[in-house]
């Protein structure tokens, strides 16, 4: 029998917001290696701020981070990424009018060529991002950014990476797309995988399990066959 995987990050306590004001209550949170876990919740529960306090673009104000068994709630956002951890933002931040591959080259704060074997594991995870290489990101549709964004952190090879919302305004039939491409990356790559999201069609093609959060603490976890319950998600997504 499999062994059960490791513990690849776990938050204790954790509390964080802005200007003092904690929007993370105490939050819980346990995932394993090669996890595919999503995080839902209504608008404004705190999700973004929950990825960016995990990235450390919002500063733990007590409690702790344990990524890969590290404590790392004190360390700056670029060391926690050179330990392994990759974020896409809420609203993907590419450059729209740089090229593909600059886009690549600005976000991993690398200088000249992109590695190859970085380039191959980009293009076989987003194959579209090939035929777009050297075209301005801004011509790119929604989609193709948001391959771009994720294609982006990739570059650095990340052992977690924190997905925040890719279904934003992006077309049903290409949310499919992503979804399968992200599934695809995770099996072939062990990647593990904390995505946020409020579309229930990318979450039931995507996660495994699922966080509920409401008023920044974690409120259900919810196993894969609640996933496929469709009342009960919509009502932890209702407004
Ligand atoms: N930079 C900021 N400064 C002050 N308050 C902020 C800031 N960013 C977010 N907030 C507040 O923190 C709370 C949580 O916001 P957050 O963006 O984490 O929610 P969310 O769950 O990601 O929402 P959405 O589903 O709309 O993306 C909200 O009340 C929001 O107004
Ligand atoms: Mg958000």
């Amino acid at each position: 029998m499999k062994s059960r995987k490791e513990v690849i990050l776990s938050t204790l306590g954790l509390r964080a917001g802005y200007g003092g004001k904690p929007v993370l209550q105490s939050l819980e949170i346990e995932v394993r290696e090669g996890e595919i876990v999503a995080v839902i919740g209504r608008n404004g529960v705190g999700k973004s701020t929950l990825m960016k306090s995990l990235i450390g673009l919002v500063p733990a104000m007590s409690g702790s981070i344990v990524y890969r068994g590290e404590a790392v709630e004190l360390l700056p956002s670029h060391k926690r990424a050179r330990l392994g951890m990759g974020y896409v933002p809420q609203g993907r931040d590419v450059f729209p009018r740089l090229t593909v591959a600059e886009n690549i080259v600005v976000g991993a704060a690398i200088k000249g060529e992109i590695p190859r074997a970085s380039k191959k594991r980009i293009l076989d995870a987003f194959p579209i991002l090939a035929e777009r290489w050297s075209q301005r990101a801004g011509t790119l549709s929604g989609g193709q950014q948001q391959q771009l964004a994720i294609g982006r952190v990739l570059i650095s090879d990340p052992n977690l990476i924190l997905l925040d919302e890719p279904s934003e305004g992006i077309q049903p039939n290409i949310v499919q797309d992503i979804a399968r491409n992200m599934v695809e990356l995770n099996r072939a790559t062990g990647v593990t995988i904390i995505l946020v999201e409020q579309n229930l069609d990318m979450i039931r093609a995507m996660a495994q399990r699922c966080y509920v959060m409401d008023k920044g603490r974690i409120v259900a976890s919810l196993d894969h066959a609640a996933l496929d319950n469709q009342a009960e998600m919509r009502r932890h997504l209702a407004v």
